[in-house]
């Protein structure tokens, strides 16, 4: 029994299982693909410099804050809140439906990262890189791109179903150092191309002039998605944590490594971008989602003939990045269903590979059958849509809900004894100032700004 009276629950055996499984669902395609883009579309050091410094106040807060909820209460999000009285399992909800949202388009581009790495095999490195005709024939055409992203669904959902994680948590154990040794090499590599320093001090170095609330949004979604955060899985996690593990330590690993792996994802393909398109505004101005799948199959090429396998081995790599998010996803998809609904966990995985597969087919068709609706604005996608709903407005939300919860009704007392159950809590002072204060603040102006920027009442 836990102290809480609920019967044991299932746990990672130890510190190092969980900081392990709380890095495998961190590291994935928000890293990879997603951080690279916005720190390109955002100024680059600009950006970088905000999100630094997000991770390492906000984003390590929450993360401390979360699984010590989880940890203290036992149970995942919506239990976890309801446990303090019903009117609260809201924000649970809210946070639930996050997972729901992500998991159909993370498939998408799953799909795109599984089909590169295959490609590299079949139609060979100079087939990709050709400026990113390649790259938009295939997410719009008809067929392939859907079979793509049920491949990576199918992959996924088979993992799930066989319980057979264990077995690929093992495989990350070398992957994850393989993803970032391969992504040192590639980035020392785009050093060296000409032109490349300077797009190196583009990321680097900040220019404040590019400053402006939009950026802070995109930092701080970005935040939120790549530490798996303001969407219950940290709740989740925490609740399968025995109280002798030390909660800071582990969340300043989790969120140091996954910010060091986002950092060199940055520095591989921001430089290289910088190189094809000469500056920085033509690199801000070009940057969205297929920066990954352009940009560095042009790197990629120029390596002549080890092309094909650092290609191949590359996206190999990226996949099972994907993979082990994509798989926590859908077990935190499985598991809501499941706690919320009251149903077998047979039937719950049923009814969510059924809304994953229609949503991702959906969300797909934003790219051909329904690229006429452009949600925000031209050029956008479905795909687009979503992502900005999650990131910029459902997961802003929860975490500002998140944080007056703990720091205003239930009371941060509550977090930092569960926190020193397991080691001491030096910083609880300053943890406390930023959940009651600065954390729930910092959100309503981001967003109070960024609707004004955006309706042009005031311009930055
Ligand atoms: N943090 C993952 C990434 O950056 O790719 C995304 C994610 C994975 C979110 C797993 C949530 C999750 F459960």
């Amino acid at each position: 029994m836990t102290a809480t009276g609920k019967p044991a629950r299932s746990a990672w055996s130890g510190k190092w299982a969980f900081i392990l499984a709380a890095a495998a669902s961190a590291v994935g395609l928000g890293n990879m693909w997603r951080f690279p883009y916005l720190a390109a579309k955002y100024g680059g050091g600009t950006f970088l410099l905000t999100y630094l410094l997000l991770v390492f106040t906000f984003g390590v807060s929450l993360l401390l804050l979360e699984t010590a909820l989880g940890r203290l209460t036992g149970q995942s999000a919506i239990g976890a809140f309801k446990q303090f009285g019903r009117k609260y399992a809201f924000i649970g909800i809210l946070a639930s439906a996050v997972p729901f949202i992500i998991t159909p388009y993370y498939c998408i581009i799953g799909g795109w990262v599984t089909k590169y790495a295959v490609a590299y095999l079949v139609d060979g490195p100079a087939a990709l890189a050709d400026g990113g005709g390649f790259f938009t024939g295939f997410i719009t055409s008809d067929v392939e791109s859907y079979l793509w992203m049920l491949v990576f669904m199918a992959v996924a959902f088979a993992v799930v179903a066989l319980g057979v994680k264990g077995g690929i948590e093992k495989a990350n154990l070398f992957m994850m150092p393989a993803l970032i040794v391969m992504a040192v090499g590639i980035a020392v590599y785009t050093l060296t191309m000409p032109g490349a320093l300077e797009g190196a001090l583009y990321y680097l170095v900040p220019d404040f002039s590019k400053f402006s609330p939009e950026l802070v949004v995109g930092a701080l979604g970005q935040m939120f998605y790549s530490l798996s955060l303001a969407m219950g899985i940290m709740i989740t996690y925490g609740s399968y944590l025995d109280r002798k593990s030390s909660l800071t330590q582990s969340v300043v690993r989790v969120g140091g490594f996954d910010l060091g792996v986002s950092f060199l994802a940055g520095l591989m393909i921001v430089p290289a971008a910088f190189v094809a398109m000469g500056s920085g505004e033509a690199v801000a101005a070009n940057s969205g989602p297929s920066l990954m799948f352009v940009t560095l199959p042009a790197v990629f090429a120029d390596m002549g003939g080890a092309a094909a396998a650092i290609g191949f081995l590359f996206f190999l790599l990226v996949l099972f990045a994907a993979l082990t998010s994509a798989i926590s996803l859908t077990e935190t998809c499985v598991s809501i269903v499941q706690d919320g609904a009251g149903w077998s966990r047979r039937k719950s995985f049923a009814v969510v590979i059924a809304v994953v597969v229609v949503a991702g087919i959906v969300v797909n068709m934003g790219y051909n059958g329904l690229s006429f609706i452009e949600p925000l604005g031209a050029g956008t996608s479905l795909l687009d849509f979503f992502d900005f709903l999650s990131n910029s407005v459902v997961m802003p939300i929860v975490a500002l809900l998140t944080c007056v919860f703990v720091g205003w009704v239930v009371k941060p007392k509550l977090i930092i004894d569960e926190v020193e159950r397991s080691g001491p809590f030096r910083l609880k002072k300053p943890w406390t100032v930023m959940v009651k204060y600065i954390a729930p603040v910092l959100v309503v102006v981001i967003l109070v700004a960024y609707v004004a920027q955006t309706f042009g009442i005031v311009t930055f």
